[in-house]
């Protein structure tokens, strides 16, 4: 199966996963907001899986911005349900299809945390993060201490992403989210079928902006809603939302396939794509220029090239 190990993944389709098309576009709608209107913070996923949502929140690191994902991969669960919910739904999972997949997709690993997400605090400063993506279990217990970590690791203003949080299967993670908003400070801005889009700040601006570009969507993707006093944008139906493009590196057309391209090509903006065709161009005059060097100097620049490369740091963090 593509992104279990046998074969590489070419696209972010490739990896399994319940990431879907709208929570794609909408969460990267989200980071582009943060990207235009908010100072660096860092990214932050309770459950990672084999990495589909991993690869696209890890394609919005700014310089000096660090994603970290936190999740047991080959270890024991903490408690007997815990263990339960892994051998039914994540029995094949390894740490190794985590990292290769990412790899495939970006040159470095995010920070990872293999262990439980109620030791995150631990690894995470408060106030650091502008994202916190919560889709490690779905255990009631585990939902709210997830939720409360996001309250004390979230910068103001940033973002927390509940997922299944109205799944039939799933009614602990609706009980801890909605028992955050009724009766504290959480505030939702947004409601997809599967995730919930809200923040621990004052939400309006990002709300409207939202609703702004949504309007561009085609009639009847969302409505309005009061929950609890609190207006929400309700994701209703939205057959072709803009999904991010997102290819893996031996997938991208490069005119040196020996060389790492920089992280984070994400296409599907003006700005990705622009970014794509300078690196392509900066790399195709490169190559020119090795053409018409003496052949002495060209493989010293590409033994020097090849060095660099190899020397560069894997960060690794195992909690
Ligand atoms: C639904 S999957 C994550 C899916 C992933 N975010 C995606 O969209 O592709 C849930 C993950 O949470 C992990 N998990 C379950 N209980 C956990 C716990 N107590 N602490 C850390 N991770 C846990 C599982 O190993 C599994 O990889």
């Amino acid at each position: 199966m593509p992104g279990l190990g046998v074969r590489a993944p070419r696209t972010l389709d490739d990896v399994p996963g319940w990431f879907y098309p709208p929570d794609q576009a909408l969460m990267t709608w989200f980071l582009r907001w943060q990207d235009r209107h908010e100072p660096l913070g860092d990214l932050l996923e309770l459950g990672a899986y084999v990495g589909k949502s991993a690869i696209l929140i890890g394609s919005h690191l700014r310089s000096s911005e660090r994603l970290t994902v936190c999740d047991l991969f080959d270890s024991p669960a903490p408690d007997a349900d815990n263990v339960v919910e892994m051998s039914r739904s994540y029995s094949t999972l390894t740490r190794l299809t985590f990292e290769s997949n990412y790899l495939a997709f970006h040159h470095e690993l995010p920070v990872i945390i293999e262990g439980p997400t109620s030791v995150i605090c631990d690894h995470v400063a408060p106030a650091s993060c502008r994202l916190v993506h919560i889709d490690a279990s779905h255990l009631y217990q585990h939902v709210r201490t997830d939720i409360e970590a996001s309250r004390v690791l979230l910068r103001p203003g940033g973002l927390v992403v509940c997922d299944d949080y109205r799944a039939a299967h799933t009614p602990g993670v609706a009980a801890a989210v909605w028992s955050a908003v009724t009766s504290g400070d959480l505030q939702p801005i947004c409601l997809t079928p599967h995730k919930f889009y809200g923040t621990w700040s004052a939400s309006e601006r990002i709300r409207e902006d939202l609703v702004e570009w949504l309007t561009t969507q085609g009639p009847g993707t969302f409505d309005l809603q009061t929950v609890a006093g609190h207006p929400v944008v309700r994701i209703n139906r939205w057959p072709d939302p803009p999904r991010p493009s997102l290819r893996a590196i031996h997938a991208r057309p490069t005119l040196l396939s020996h060389e790492p391209e920089v992280d984070g090509a994400v296409a599907g903006d003006a700005s990705g794509a622009a970014g794509g065709w300078a690196r392509n161009a900066r790399a195709w005059s490169r190559k020119t220029a090795l053409q018409w060097l003496p052949p002495v100097l060209t493989s010293a620049i590409r033994n020097a090239r090849r060095a660099r490369y190899q020397r560069q740091p894997r960060v690794r963090d195992t909690g």
